[in-house]
C-alpha cells in the first residue's frame, strides 16, 4: 500500500514508530509534512503539491496533526479525502476530539459519563457558575490544551480571580471542571484501534503536581481495565468518529469519567510501559481494514 504519514517531524517517537512499522511489512510508506502542502481546485479535480511535487492519491493517510496545527491540518486531511483517499482519522474525528468542551458535549449526548463541566463565553458569568456550583477547589482547563499546559486547580477564590483576568485579558475561552480528588494525580489512558483496546496504562503525577501526564512529569504503570472502562473507551471512539485514539479516564467515587479523547496520541509512553507493539497494531488494523 501506499501510506502517508501527515506529521511535522519524521524524528518524532510516534511518527518514526508507525513509519518504521509500515515499512517493515513492506509497505510504500512516506512522512509528509503537512504544513508545507500546497491545496489545488482544479476542475473539481484535488492536487496536493508538496514542495513542487504532485503527490499520487495514496492507498490510506495517517494523521497525525498537532494541535497548534489543527484548522490547516485538518484540511490536509480532507484534501486526501475528497481526492478519494481513504483516511485513519477523518477531519471532523480530529476537530471533534481537539476542542475539549465539544468532545464532551457529543460524549455525555450519548451517555458517556463524564465530570461536571461548564462553558461560558463570558469569565463573569463563570465566577457565578463557581459560587453556585463548584465550590474550591475546581479545575479550569484551557479549550484546545495539550500535555497538561492550560489545566489548573484553582483552590480559593483569589486564585479564581487571578485566572479569570489573565485568561479574559488573553482572549482565551475556558472549561470549569469538577475535581476529582479521590483519584488525585493518576488517571488511565486506554489506546484503542479499530474497536478494540491494544493497551492501558495508570499514569501517575509527580510529588506536588495533580496532572499525571508524561510530560509534566507523571511516570506510567501497567493496569487492569474494568470491563465498564473498556467499553466507555470504545464506544467514545466511535461517538467522536475516530479510529485511533488515546482516551483519559478518571476513576472516580461515581465510576469511570472521560475526561478527554485524544486524535493523535503518543506512542512512546504506553509501548515503554506496557510492552505492546502499538504501531504495530496500527498497521496491521490498516492491512486488515483497507
Ligand atoms: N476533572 C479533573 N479532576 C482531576 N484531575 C484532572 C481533571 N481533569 C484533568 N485532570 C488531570 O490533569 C491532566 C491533564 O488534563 P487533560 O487530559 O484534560 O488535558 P491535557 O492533558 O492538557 O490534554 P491532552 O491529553 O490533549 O494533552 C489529566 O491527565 C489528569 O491527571
Ligand atoms: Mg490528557
Amino acid at each position: 500500500m501506499l501510506i502517508y504519514i501527515l506529521s511535522r517531524g519524521a524524528t518524532l517517537y510516534s511518527t518514526s514508530r508507525i513509519y518504521r512499522a509500515a515499512l517493515k511489512r513492506r509497505h510504500n510508506v512516506r512522512i509528509i509534512d503537512h504544513m508545507e502542502c500546497d491545496l489545488l481546485i482544479e476542475d473539481g479535480r484535488f492536487i496536493v503539491v508538496y514542495n513542487n511535487e504532485v503527490l499520487l492519491k495514496p492507498d490510506l493517510v495517517i494523521p497525525r496533526i498537532g494541535s497548534s496545527a489543527t484548522v490547516y491540518g485538518t484540511t490536509v486531511v480532507r484534501h486526501f479525502q475528497e481526492m478519494g483517499a481513504p483516511v485513519l482519522n477523518t477531519p471532523s474525528g480530529i476537530f471533534n476530539s481537539r476542542d475539549k468542551f465539544r468532545s464532551l458535549q457529543l460524549l455525555a449526548g450519548q451517555n458517556i459519563p463524564i465530570p461536571a463541566t461548564y462553558f461560558s463565553n463570558d469569565l463573569h458569568q463563570a465566577e457565578r457558575i463557581v459560587k453556585r456550583k463548584l465550590g474550591y477547589p475546581f479545575i479550569l482547563k484551557v479549550l484546545e490544551g495539550t500535555q497538561g499546559l492550560g489545566v489548573h486547580l484553582i483552590k480559593n477564590e483569589i486564585e479564581a480571580y487571578q485566572m479569570f483576568d489573565r485568561f479574559s485579558i488573553a482572549n482565551k475561552r475556558v472549561i470549569l471542571q469538577e475535581f476529582i480528588e479521590e483519584f488525585k494525580g493518576k488517571d488511565l489512558r486506554i489506546f484503542i484501534v479499530g474497536n478494540k483496546v491494544v493497551a492501558a496504562m495508570m499514569r501517575i503525577a509527580s510529588a506536588d503536581e495533580f496532572r499525571s501526564n508524561i510530560h509534566r512529569g507523571g511516570s506510567g504503570q501497567r493496569v487492569v481495565l474494568s470491563e465498564e472502562e473498556r467499553e466507555i473507551a470504545i464506544r467514545a471512539v466511535k461517538i467522536l468518529g475516530l479510529q485511533v485514539a488515546g482516551v483519559d479516564i478518571l476513576r472516580s467515587k461515581k465510576g469511570a469519567l472521560i475526561i478527554e479523547v485524544n486524535s493523535s496520541p503518543g506512542l512512546e509512553g504506553i509501548e515503554g510501559v506496557t510492552g505492546v507493539e502499538v504501531a504495530e497494531e496500527i498497521i496491521r488494523f490498516i492491512e486488515e481494514k483497507y
